[in-house]
């Protein structure tokens, strides 16, 4: 598999699954999820991010196949390694796929991955869906066994989760935040010399990405809750064109 370009610009996953909670709390058709990816794309996101989850709180089945059919941008859908979610993407086939822990009770995706003593059953489930032609993505922590065996079982990418660096970020609390940006950094690097291809997100919002976007193996963030959030207050357009050079600063 051929390396990253470094000096690719950092490309920007939009996730708009709280365009869809925000729709769910009263049922009917607004927001507009398909209107939130158009205007994504508008904005200059490079990828529309969603994930399917078992009870549905975000987007539903219909609105997969809606909005990939609207949009030109690669999609990567979200989801957990279950049969149904399995047979859904390989029903619809978007571009990209990115497998993460769920659990019912939790609010959002906790933790990651656990790839390492999940071999097995994590090869066999990627195989088809690598074979269908999706690029298949591992949501882990950034820990070296958890890289390791992601290379192992045919993962073409993983996708870091920064929600521990993101939550000590808030609590000023810069030992443990620091700490967890190098096991980042060195996570990205194991998996570039791996031959995986290096992704970044949750939780990240303007005060926090810049270190995130500065990892030189990082060439995709996705980002959710806080662009739609701040979407309330700036429009939605703003809130990306922002995040886009809040990134760019950081890379340059
Ligand atoms: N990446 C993955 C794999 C996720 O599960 C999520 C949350 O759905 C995100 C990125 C985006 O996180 P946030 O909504 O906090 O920006």
């Amino acid at each position: 598999m051929s390396l990253p370009d470094q000096d690719a610009p950092l490309r920007l996953g939009v996730n708009i699954d709280h365009v869809a909670t925000l729709r769910n709390a009263r049922g009917g058709h607004d927001p507009d999820c398909v209107r939130a990816a158009l205007l994504a794309q508008k904005a200059g996101a490079d990828g529309i991010t969603l994930h399917l989850r078992e009870d549905r709180r975000h987007i539903r089945d219909a609105d997969l196949p809606a909005i990939m059919q609207a949009v030109q941008l690669p999609i990567n859908l979200e989801m957990a390694a279950t049969e149904e979610m399995q047979r859904i993407a390989l029903a619809h086939r978007p571009h990209a796929i990115c497998i993460v822990p769920e659990r019912r009770e939790e609010r959002t995706t906790e933790g990651g991955l656990e790839v390492a003593g999940d071999d097995n059953r994590l090869r066999d489930f990627i195989a088809p869906l690598r074979d269908a032609g999706a690029r298949v993505s591992l949501f882990i922590a950034p820990d070296e066994a958890q890289v390791e065996a992601s290379a192992r079982v045919g993962a073409q990418v993983i996708e870091l989760h920064t929600g521990s660096y993101c939550e000590h970020y808030a609590a000023g609390n810069e030992a443990a935040r620091d700490a967890e940006l190098r096991r980042l950094f060195s996570a990205a690097a194991l998996g570039q010399e791996l031959g995986l291809e290096i992704h970044a997100g949750h939780g990240l919002n303007f005060a926090n990405v810049g270190p995130i976007a500065a990892i030189p193996e990082v060439v995709e963030l996705n980002i959710g809750h806080f662009l739609i959030g701040e979407a309330m207050f700036v429009g939605l357009e703003a809130a990306i064109q922002e995040m886009r050079r809040q990134m760019n600063l950081a890379r340059m």
